[in-house]
């Protein structure tokens, strides 16, 4: 059987972190492209050079050329500009749905047949843009948003409750922005519903509260921390659970930044919902049923992103 090939466009700080989970997961032969010269083949000679010590047979290739990754099963797309501290992600507008441009038409030409995973912000706009640029099926298409958001309020629940984040679950739907939604009557800790976990004393409603615009907020924390560039290594293990979900058909249950046509009353617009994926992709979208209070704050976040995404057509990006 052939190997599997994965192409990360983008050689950057996510894009290299992407090459390395992908050799230590055997998830396949991965291409890194990437416009700047000797970057992407520095990397991937690098990551090759771990092989022999971490023992995987993954070949690792670093481009510039978008022949070279022709035939890709799956295409993780972190090509753009990241955000400098007091920016926010609607800010890379202008610069990153050009990148979706170009990054499509190498997508088109070469493995219209892939899996497809944006990351580049902001992404529910990016995701969008590639799409049509790319002129793939909708549901081989999607945005990695939810599964990072997810992670980061996993993580806070889990640090907030002292249990291990292995037994903690949650949803955060929307947008990828500051309206995004986390789902905390979804969220659990061994499929203990959190507003009964509030109930028990585990966790107090300001906790909760502060847990949820701290997750909101979660990406500009660490681009302040950081000072310069945003977070890699958790949007790079949240992207790789999707591809490997698809690779493997696992049929996961993951957030993702899905197009939708009618679900949640939403059409024709890529935005967080739970999803299944497996082989054919983004093979259904799950509808939950919302509160009032919910919804009003879903239906900002789709607002939100359906005003980033008529100012991509505004450009001329769609
Ligand atoms: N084609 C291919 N690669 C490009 C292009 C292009 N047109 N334009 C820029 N790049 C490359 C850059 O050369 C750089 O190596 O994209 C890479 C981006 O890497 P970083 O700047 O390190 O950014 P990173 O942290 O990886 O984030 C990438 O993901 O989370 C989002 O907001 C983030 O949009 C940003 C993206």
């Amino acid at each position: 059987m052939a190997r599997t090939k994965i192409a990360l466009i983008g050689a950057g700080q996510i894009g290299g972190t992407l090459a390395l989970l992908s050799g230590l997961k055997d998830l396949g032969d991965v291409v890194l492209f990437d416009i700047q010269e000797g970057v992407p083949e520095g990397k991937a000679l690098d990551i090759a050079e771990a092989a022999p010590v971490e023992g995987f047979d993954a070949r690792v290739k670093g481009t510039n050329s978008y022949a070279d990754i022709a035939g890709a099963d799956v295409v993780i797309v972190t090509a753009g500009i990241p955000r400098k501290p007091g920016m926010s992600r609607d800010d890379l507008v202008d610069t990153n749905a050009k990148v979706m441009h170009q990054v499509g038409a190498g997508i088109r030409e070469n493995c219209p047949d892939a899996f497809v995973i944006c990351i580049t912000n902001p992404l529910d706009a990016m995701v969008y843009v590639l799409q049509q640029a790319a002129g793939i099926p909708t549901n081989k298409i999607c945005g990695m948003a939810g599964v990072l958001d997810s992670a980061r309020f996993r993580h806070f629940l889990a640090e907030a409750m002292n249990v291990s984040v292995e037994d903690v679950n949650a949803f955060v739907l929307g947008g990828h922005g500051d309206s995004m939604v986390p789902v905390t009557r979804y969220s659990t800790v061994a499929g203990i519903p959190l507003p009964d976990l509030v109930q028990m004393g585990w966790i107090s409603q300001e906790k909760v509260d502060s847990i949820v615009e701290r997750t909101r907020k979660g990406g500009g924390e660490i681009v302040s921390l950081l000072g310069s560039g945003s977070a890699f290594y958790a949007p790079a293990s949240s992207a790789i659970a999707m591809a490997e979900s698809y690779l493997k058909d696992k049929k996961r249950v993951l957030p993702c930044a899905a197009h939708l046509s009618g679900e949640y009353g939403v059409n024709d617009l890529f935005v967080g919902v739970p999803t299944v994926i497996g082989e054919g992709g983004v093979e259904r979208v799950v509808e939950l049923r919302f509160t009032q209070d919910e919804q009003r704050m879903f239906d900002q976040s789709v607002a939100n992103v359906r005003e980033l995404v008529d100012s991509c057509r505004k450009l001329g990006a769609i």
